[in-house]
C-alpha cells in the first residue's frame, strides 16, 4: 500500500532517488511527483497504483514510513550528552526537513528545560497514567516539536511498575501520534528503570551516547567498541568537547539557532546524515 503521506515520507528519506526516473518508470507525465513535493498537486489513486511496484524496488516498504521512526537516547551513565544529543540531533533532522517530535522521559526536565519549555496542565506523566489523555506537544521551532515534563515524572516510577503492561504505555501514547512525524527522539534518564524500559519498549532502535576514557587512549577505545559490538552500528561522526555546546544551553538556544555556522552545530548536522545513510542503508 502506497498513499501520498509515506511516498512523500520515502523520498524525504532517499533523496538520491531521482524523481524523473521514478515518473519514467511508474509511467507518470513528466512533473508529476515534482508538482507533489512543492505541495502545487495531489497524487490520484492510479498514480499511486502505478508508483507502488517502483517504489518497492527502491527499497519503500509501507510499514517502515505510515509511522515515525522512534529512537530512545539512552546511557544508565549521567552527563555523557544523552539529552544534548537529544535535542540537538533533532533539531539537525528538524533543519533537513523532517517532522521531529523530542519526547522528555527524565524527571530532570533537562530537555525541556534546555529548550525553553515548561510544562503546562499536562505532560508525558498524565498520558502514562491515562491512556485517554494525549501527549501534550508544543511548538519548539520549525519542524520541531517537544513533549516536555518535569520533576512530577518521578512517580510515575511507582505507579508504571504497579500496573500491567506499564512499561508499554508510553508505546501507546505514541502510537496515537506517530503518523504525525518522521522521527520520535526520547531523552531518556541516566537509569535503567521503568522509565527507559518503557521508552525503550516504545521505539525501533536506541542510540547510546558515550564519553571517551581520556583522549589517550579513545582511538583504541572506539576500535574496542567496534569489536565487541560487532552487531550494532558505531557512528563515525564524533562530537567533541566544544564550549559553545554549555553556552547554548545556558541561552536556553538550539545549537543551529545559537549560531548556525559553528563547529558545534555543524558536528550534529554530520551525525543527522550519517544516521540518515544509515537508515538508508536498511531500507
Ligand atoms: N560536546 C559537548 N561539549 C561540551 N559540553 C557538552 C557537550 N555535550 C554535552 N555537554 C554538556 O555536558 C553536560 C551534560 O550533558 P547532557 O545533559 O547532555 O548529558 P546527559 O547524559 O543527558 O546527562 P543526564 O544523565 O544527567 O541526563 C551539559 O552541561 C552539557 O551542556
Ligand atoms: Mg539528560
Amino acid at each position: 500500500m502506497l498513499t501520498q503521506d509515506t511516498l512523500l515520507k520515502f523520498l524525504k528519506r532517499h533523496s538520491a532517488i531521482s524523481i524523473a526516473t521514478l515518473e519514467r518508470e511508474a509511467q507518470l507525465p513528466k512533473n508529476t511527483l515534482s508538482g507533489v513535493i512543492n505541495g502545487s498537486r495531489n497524487l490520484n489513486e492510479k498514480h499511486l497504483l502505478d508508483l507502488f511496484p517502483v517504489v518497492t524496488r527502491y527499497g519503500y516498504n509501507h510499514e517502515a514510513f505510515s509511522k515515525a521512526r522512534v529512537v530512545s537516547i539512552i546511557n544508565h551513565k549521567g552527563g555523557v550528552g544523552k539529552t544534548t544529543t537529544t535535542a540537538y540531533l533533532g533539531e539537525a533532522l528538524a533543519n533537513q526537513g523532517f517532522k521531529v517530535l523530542l519526547i522528555d522521559i527524565d524527571p530532570q526536565g533537562s530537555l525541556s528545560e534546555v529548550l525553553n519549555i515548561r510544562v503546562g496542565n499536562t505532560q508525558v506523566f498524565h498520558s502514562l497514567l491515562n491512556l485517554e489523555v494525549p501527549l501534550a506537544i508544543q511548538n519548539v521551532q520549525k519542524n520541531l516539536d517537544i513533549a516536555p515534563s518535569d520533576i512530577e515524572l518521578s512517580s510515575a516510577e511507582k505507579e508504571l511498575s504497579n500496573k500491567i503492561g506499564g512499561e508499554l504505555r508510553l508505546r501507546v501514547a505514541i502510537s496515537k501520534i506517530s503518523k504525525n512525524y518522521d522521527f520520535i527522539l526520547i531523552d531518556c534518564p541516566p537509569s535503567l528503570n521503568i522509565l527507559t524500559i518503557t521508552a525503550m519498549q516504545a521505539s525501533n532502535g536506541c542510540l547510546i551516547t558515550t564519553l571517551p576514557k581520556s583522549n589517550s587512549i579513545h582511538r583504541e577505545y572506539k576500535e574496542l567498541i567496534r569489536k565487541q559490538f560487532s552487531n550494532l552500528k558505531v557512528f563515525d561522526s564524533e562530537i567533541k568537547h566544544l564550549i559553545d555546546f554549555q553556552k547554548a544551553m545556558i541561552e536556553h538556544q538550539t545549537i543551529s539557532v545559537f549560531n548556525k555556522n559553528s563547529e558545534a552545530a555543524s558536528s550534529y548536522q554530520n551525525l543527522g546524515e550519517e544516521y540518515l545513510q544509515s537508515l538508508d542503508k536498511r531500507n
